[in-house]
């Protein structure tokens, strides 16, 4: 083997080592489905967790831009080592159209997405915090 192809094998390895040292699995604490208890009122905890989904012009492909936050109404989610929202999906009617993972301390919750919403009466966006559950938004567009 040659030295270049050394270099090159051990540079690999550390990067692969890098991938896998995420975040651990055992933060994850609570996986159980939350529910805002009165939706006309929602407690800053609650408004914190809750995914706000905003909804952007079409592109000239017929794209819209869809963002989801965590959470609402300036209430943004923390993201520290033993607290952030570590994954957000986001759902087209019934059909999954994207979803995102995020490490804590240098990313936040947020998704954005291109999508195609000609056959799509609702979106509904899943927040999961690893110390408060899941968090459900839907809106029509
Ligand atoms: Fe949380």
């Amino acid at each position: 083997m040659k030295r270049r192809d050394a270099i090159k094998i051990a540079a690999m390895a550390a990067l692969a080592i890098t991938s896998v040292n995420a975040y651990d699995a055992k933060l994850i604490t609570n996986t159980k489905d939350m529910l805002v208890k009165d939706p006309t009122n929602p407690t800053d905890f609650e408004l914190k967790h809750s995914p706000e989904i905003t909804v952007s012009q079409a592109d000239a492909k017929g794209f819209v831009l869809v963002e989801v936050n965590i959470g609402q109404k300036s209430v943004i989610h923390p993201s520290v080592a033993n607290h952030w929202i570590y994954e957000i999906e986001l759902f087209g009617d019934d059909k999954k159209i994207a979803t995102v993972a995020l490490e804590p301390v240098t990313s936040r919750g947020y998704l954005a997405a291109r999508v195609d919403t000609k056959n799509i009466k609702q979106l509904t966006a899943v927040s999961k915090c690893n110390l408060h559950g899941i968090f459900t938004t839907t809106r029509s567009i």
